[in-house]
C-alpha cells in the first residue's frame, strides 16, 4: 500500500500553482450533462474524486474525451439511463449532483446514496425538500435515492433550513430547466456555488444572485454547449498557505483569486504571518514564531470547515492557547488522535478543540482519516523533527493534485513509497 514518507524541518520556499477547484468541478461536470450539445471544461483538477464522477457519467452513456490533463470535452446526447449505480459513485459525496442534473433534464433520476469523507452525519433532507418543492417525488430505499417529476417540474420558493452547498447547487440545476421561477433563500454563497451558476448561465440558463443568500432562477427550455474554465481551488490554496506558515516558510501561491482567501489570510495575519496580495497570487511569509488565535468555521465568507484541520495542526506549534470551533460538521476532529502521536497538546470538548501550542512536533506513523485531515497531517509532518509516514493517502489524492511533487518543488522532503526497500532508500537519501 502506498504511503507518504516525510522528513520534516525544511521551511517551504518558492512558488506553487493552484489547480481548478475540485468542488466546483464536481458540480460543473454533473451540470454539463444537462445539454445534448458539446461542452468543453478547462482547468479541471486531476484528482480521484473527479475521475470517479467522470466514470459514473460514462456509465450512463456520457461521452468524455480528455483533450489534455486538465481539459475534457463532454457530449451527453447519448445518455441511455437515468439510473446511476456505478460501484464508484457511492464513494463520493458529489454523486448527488447527478440527481439535480438528471431530474432537470429528464424528469427522473436514481442514484446510489452518496458516500464521501466521514466527517459527521451528512443528511440530504434539504436536497429532497428542494426537489419536492419543484414537483418531484423522492423515494429512498435499498441504498438508492430516486426522484421523479409527477407532472411538470415547476419553479417554487424554497427556504433552506441550513446553509448547504450541495442542496443549493442541486436545486439550482434542477430549477434551471423547470417551468417558471424558483427562488432559493438562505442559499450557500461559496465561490463554487457561484462558479456552477456561471457555468449554467454560460449554457443559456437564467440564474441570478449566486454569491448572495437569495438565488433566483428563471427556468429555460433547454441548455446549449459552452466552453468554460473552472475557478482556482480555494482550499488547495489555503492548504499551501498554512504549509508555508507551519514550516516558517515563504511561499508564493499562484493562479488564485485572493478575494476567496480573505478569511484564511486574515487568520494567518492574526497569527503573525505577512501576506502580500497580488492580482492572481498571494505570498505568505512566516519569519518569526507564530502565535495563538481563535477560529470558528462558518459558511462562506467565514473561515471554511475544509481548512479546519490545517489550522489546528498549525496552531499546535504556535505560542499560547488557541480555540478552534467547528460549526458545520460535528465529527471533524477525529484526526486529533493522530496529531497527539506527534506530541501536540489538543483537547476536544464538544465541537471545540483547545490547543496548547508546543515547542516542536516529533515524527510518527500516521493514518489519514479523511481528505482535509490527511492534508493537515502532511503539514504537521513537514514541521516535525524526524521522519514520519502517512497511510491511507487515497483520501488525500481525492482532492490534491500532485501534492508530493508540489511540496518537493517548495523544498519539502517527501516521497510516495510502497515497500520497505523504498523507505530505506528515502532514509539513506535524506540522511
Ligand atoms: C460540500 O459538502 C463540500 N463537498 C465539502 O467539502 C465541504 O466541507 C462542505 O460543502 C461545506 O463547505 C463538495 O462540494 C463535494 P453542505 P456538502 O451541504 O455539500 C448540513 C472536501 O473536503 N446539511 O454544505 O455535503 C450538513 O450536515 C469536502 O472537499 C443538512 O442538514 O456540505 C452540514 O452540517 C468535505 N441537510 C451543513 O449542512 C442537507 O440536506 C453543510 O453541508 C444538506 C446539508
Amino acid at each position: 500500500m502506498e504511503q507518504y514518507i516525510i522528513k520534516g524541518g525544511n521551511p517551504l520556499v518558492g512558488d506553487v500553482e493552484i489547480c481548478g477547484a475540485k468542488n466546483a468541478a464536481l458540480g460543473i461536470l454533473a451540470a454539463s450533462l444537462m445539454t445534448d450539445e458539446t461542452v468543453v471544461i478547462e482547468n479541471l483538477p486531476d484528482v480521484s474524486d473527479i475521475k470517479v464522477l467522470i466514470q459514473a457519467m460514462e456509465s450512463i452513456g456520457v461521452i468524455v474525451e480528455h483533450l489534455d490533463r486538465h481539459t475534457v470535452k463532454i457530449n451527453s446526447s447519448m445518455i441511455n439511463s437515468t439510473t446511476v449505480d456505478s460501484v464508484y459513485i457511492k464513494k463520493i459525496r458529489a454523486s448527488y449532483y447527478m440527481l439535480g442534473a438528471l431530474l432537470g433534464k429528464y424528469g427522473r433520476a436514481e442514484v446510489a446514496l452518496p458516500g464521501g469523507c466521514n466527517i459527521g452525519s451528512r443528511p440530504i433532507d434539504q436536497h429532497t425538500k428542494g426537489f419536492k418543492a419543484l414537483g418531484a417525488d423522492v423515494d429512498i430505499s435499498h441504498g438508492h435515492i430516486t426522484t421523479a417529476k409527477t407532472g411538470k417540474l415547476n419553479g417554487n420558493h424554497i427556504y433552506l433550513d441550513v446553509v448547504t452547498v450541495g442542496a443549493t447547487i442541486n436545486i439550482m440545476m434542477a430549477a434551471a430547466l423547470a417551468e417558471g421561477k424558483t427562488t432559493i433563500e438562505n442559499a450557500a454563497k461559496e465561490p463554487h456555488v457561484v462558479d456552477v451558476a456561471n457555468f449554467l448561465n454560460s449554457m443559456g440558463a437564467n440564474v441570478k444572485g449566486a454569491g448572495t443568500d437569495v438565488i433566483r432562477i428563471k427556468g429555460v427550455e433547454k441548455l446549449h454547449g459552452t466552453t468554460y474554465s473552472i475557478i482556482p481551488d480555494q482550499i488547495e490554496a489555503g492548504t499551501y498557505m498554512f504549509a508555508a506558515a507551519i514550516t516558517m516558510g515563504d511561499v508564493m501561491i499562484k493562479n488564485i483569486i485572493p478575494k476567496h482567501l480573505e478569511s484564511i489570510s486574515a487568520k494567518l495575519i492574526e497569527m503573525g504571518c505577512q501576506i502580500e496580495e497580488f492580482d492572481e497570487s498571494l505570498r505568505v511569509v512566516a519569519s518569526k514564531r507564530l502565535k495563538h488565535t481563535q477560529v470558528k468555521t462558518l459558511p462562506y465568507p467565514g473561515f471554511p470547515t475544509d481548512m479546519q484541520p490545517q489550522v489546528v495542526a498549525t496552531l499546535s506549534v504556535c505560542d499560547g492557547t488557541s480555540i478552534v470551533t467547528e460549526s458545520i460538521f460535528e465529527n471533524r476532529f477525529k484526526y486529533v488522535d493522530e496529531l497527539t502521536k506527534m506530541g501536540t497538546r489538543i483537547k476536544v470538548e464538544g465541537n471545540s478543540a483547545i490547543i496548547e501550542g508546543v515547542d516542536r512536533l516529533t515524527s510518527a506513523s500516521l493514518s489519514a482519516p479523511d481528505l482535509r485531515a490527511g492534508a493537515a497531517l502532511v503539514l504537521a509532518a513537514l514541521a516535525a523533527d524526524g521522519i514520519s509516514t502517512i497511510d491511507d493517502i487515497v483520501y488525500i489524492e481525492r482532492g490534491y493534485e500532485d501534492f508530493p511533487e508540489k511540496l518537493k518543488n517548495l523544498g519539502a522532503m517527501i516521497e510516495i513509497v510502497s515497500s520497505d526497500q523504498e523507505i530505506n532508500k528515502f532514509k539513506l537519501k535524506v540522511g
